[in-house]
């Protein structure tokens, strides 16, 4: 059962706190990522981004499943996938839409959440909706369990029973969440927050240092569920 938020009861409390250059370590998630997914080849597949952006990703994946597609709010960012599809003459569909009033899809065998779940107000909603989507998710995502220095986070708080922090989103830079506010739980509570909609979870991976955030890589699936 979902449990939801009523409307208007987002209003975080955020603590500005000093600015710390971000020093991004992104050749570590892509390395991760990439690991991961030459082990998962599979002709009959379909492989579903989430948050694609430009959908460079994406692009690579019609090399490992028989159907790849990305989903996009972001009007610039749909319309750069659409245009590196053309370039890269792949056969990668991409939807513009927004995750949380997903359209119609087909059944997954695996779901990609790369750099999105942390944008959401109510990640909970969209990991209980993944769990009738797909069979298997690689998620990598940023967790409340963050170092002193980090910056535009609430202090700790619990929403609908899961503890975390609120970050402040810049809605208009193009990158991140399309709400003013998104929610991060810790790894602990994101771990239970996985398990109680579907999912039981792999971590291949220890949790990274990312500049001034922690971020966590799961591998989540349905088996040996009860
Ligand atoms: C940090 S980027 C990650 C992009 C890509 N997954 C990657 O790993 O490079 C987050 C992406 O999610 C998209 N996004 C954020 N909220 C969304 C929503 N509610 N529905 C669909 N896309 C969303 C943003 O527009 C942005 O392109």
């Amino acid at each position: 059962m979902s449990r939801r938020l009523a409307a208007g009861t987002i209003e975080p409390v955020i603590v500005p706190r000093y600015w710390a250059p971000a020093s991004h370590s992104p050749p570590l998630v892509e390395t991760r990522w990439q690991s991961y997914l030459a082990g998962r080849t599979s002709e009959a597949a379909i492989a579903i981004d989430l948050g694609c952006g430009d959908g460079l990703r994406t692009q690579q994946m019609p090399h490992h499943f028989r159907q790849s597609i990305g989903v996009e709010f972001r009007h610039q960012r749909y319309q750069q996938a659409l245009n590196q599809k053309q370039l890269f003459g792949s056969s990668a569909e991409f939807v513009q839409a927004d995750v949380t009033a997903l359209p119609v899809l087909p059944t997954a065998s695996l779901l990609v959440v790369i750099g999105l779940l942390h944008h959401l107000a109510q990640p909970w909603l969209l990991l209980e909706q993944l769990a009738e989507l797909g069979d298997e998710m690689y998620l990598c995502t940023n967790v409340a369990d963050a170092p002193e220095e980090a910056y535009d986070l609430s202090d700790a708080t619990e929403v609908c029973g899961w503890t975390g922090r609120w970050y402040r989103e810049s809605p208009t830079n193009g990158y991140g969440g399309v709400e003013p506010y998104s929610f991060w739980p810790y790894g602990d509570s994101l771990r239970k927050m996985l398990w109680q909609v579907g999912w039981c979870t792999y971590e291949p991976f220890p949790l990274q240092r990312v500049g001034k955030f922690h971020r966590m890589q799961l591998v989540c699936t349905k088996g040996g569920r009860p």
